[in-house]
């Protein structure tokens, strides 16, 4: 479900209440120096406290030395179960996550709030360049940032796919979706005085989980480009990837004083963090083609009551009746099926209905975004598209070619900036912009290079 609340309230407004995931989650991002500390606070240790009701499954072991090793299994337990997944595929089973392109479509504007902020957690790390014990938490940060090229830029990346599939969310979303960006933000934000929290929930993250694997071999099968998630199964890797970083950076910043226990206790609140708000299974899980159809033409109706001729009734009712009262959206397609506008379980084509909302010609035309349409398209089509995929799609074969990386980036200008101007450049909202991109590249090569340090 998705409330009625506009993405431009949530800019206009403060956050004033730290329970509200949505508010601080939009205010970091776009206003951060106006969210006063207090607020960030009392939301991040509310988070923490819920953290710790969760049951420390993880089995991060107590022995610092063990870490690498229990990495190490966790990535080779994920490599078995992937294997398995793959036989029961190459054995002719079905998909197991998206059960049609929609549903996938679904996934990605649902992650949306939390991929649109990949790595906020660690932005405070670039305020201590001068301290080698945060290098490979400042690594990890810029190369989720493309080191500046925006084809490696994960945020990017994200912004396109949602917008090659016209399937951002329109609408402020539920809550639960925002918890985990916030979370992001909200370390990253406050990480001077988060820091075992920000390493904890980084080893967590950073570590390659199955589903991300299914993912992305089920994005391609459907003809979504899996890039952003196959991505991270080769940046995130135990051995030298951002998995190795975590512990090493773990291990570095680890106190060796009395307070190293109580360091240690909260680094594991902070691993447990991963665990709130809605995850990619839950949000899976949640999707129910026909609800969401329904749902979406409950969302439009306000738009269209009024924009039908009277000519036409369905059921004794003219389409703007139809539409004048919330809740009947159901019964309306209900209407529309059995006066045969809409041909169930055939190519949509078929369906006069579809007629009027497909190609440039057509009288609806551009009334339902990318993400709408598919809805639609996936519910029409019914068992007729699933029999027509099992024919046609090779689930093994990749689709899309990769892109290059920019071979020549343009010369950076902003060499003259000082360290403080560059790394507000660096935070979550701006990295992905030009200036952002420009900055990244000169503040990745002043680390390469141990320079510049202003
Ligand atoms: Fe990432
Ligand atoms: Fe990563």
């Amino acid at each position: 479900m998705t409330s009625l609340r506009s993405v431009t309230d949530c800019l206009i407004s403060k956050p004033t209440h730290a329970s509200d995931a949505v508010s601080i989650y939009h205010a970091l991002l776009n206003r951060p120096q106006d969210v006063a500390f207090p607020v960030v606070q009392e939301f991040l240790n509310a988070q923490l406290m819920r953290a710790k009701q969760h049951s420390d499954a993880s089995g991060l072991p107590d022995d610092l030395n063990n870490w690498a090793a229990w990495i190490e299994g966790n990535a080779s337990q994920v490599a078995s179960a992937y294997r398995e997944y793959l036989e029961s595929r190459h054995a002719g089973r079905g998909r197991k996550f998206f059960t049609s392109k929609a549903h996938a479509l679904y996934f990605l504007q649902h992650v949306a709030p939390t991929k649109l902020v990949d790595v906020a957690w660690l932005y405070d790390a670039v305020n201590h360049l001068g301290d080698w014990r945060y290098h490979n938490l400042i690594r990890t940060y810029l190369e989720e940032l493309g080191d500046g090229d925006p084809a490696l830029n994960h945020v990017v990346l994200y912004r396109k796919l949602l917008a090659e599939h016209d399937c951002a969310p329109s609408e402020v979303l539920d809550q639960e979706h925002y918890v985990q960006g916030a979370i992001q933000l909200a370390l990253g934000h406050a990480g001077a005085d988060y820091l075992p929290e920000v390493l904890g929930y980084n080893l967590g993250y950073e570590q390659l989980p199955l589903h991300l694997l299914i993912t992305a071999f089920e994005l391609n099968e459907l003809g979504i480009d899996p890039y952003y998630f196959t991505l991270h199964v080769t940046i995130d890797n135990a051995s030298t990837g951002h998995a190795h970083k975590a512990i090493q950076a773990a291990i570095d910043l680890l106190p060796t004083d009395d307070s190293r226990e109580e360091f240690i206790a909260r680094l594991r609140t902070g691993y447990l963090l991963n665990e709130l708000g809605k995850g990619t299974k839950a949000v899976i899980s949640s999707f129910e083609l026909e609800q969401e159809v329904v749902a979406m033409l409950e969302r439009k109706r306000s738009f269209g009551q009024h924009m039908h001729s009277d000519y036409c009734r369905l059921d004794g009712m003219t389409v703007n009746e139809w539409l004048s009262e919330p809740g009947q959206c159901r019964a309306f397609l209900a209407a529309l099926e059995n006066k045969g506008w809409i041909k169930r379980h055939e190519d949509p084509a078929n369906s006069r209905f579809w007629q009027l909302i497909d190609g440039p010609g057509a009288a609806m035309f551009g009334v339902f975004s990318g993400y709408e349409m598919q809805l639609l398209r996936d519910w029409i089509s019914g068992n007729w598209q699933a029999e027509n995929q099992v024919k046609k799609a090779n689930p093994f074969r990749a689709q899309f070619r990769r892109r290059a990386p920019c071979a020549e980036l343009p010369l950076t200008t902003s060499d003259v900036l000082s360290i403080e101007q560059l790394t507000v450049l660096l935070s979550p909202s701006m990295h992905l912009t030009p200036d952002g991109l420009n900055a990244t590249r000169t503040f990745s090569r002043q680390l390469a290079e141990g320079s510049s340090i202003r």
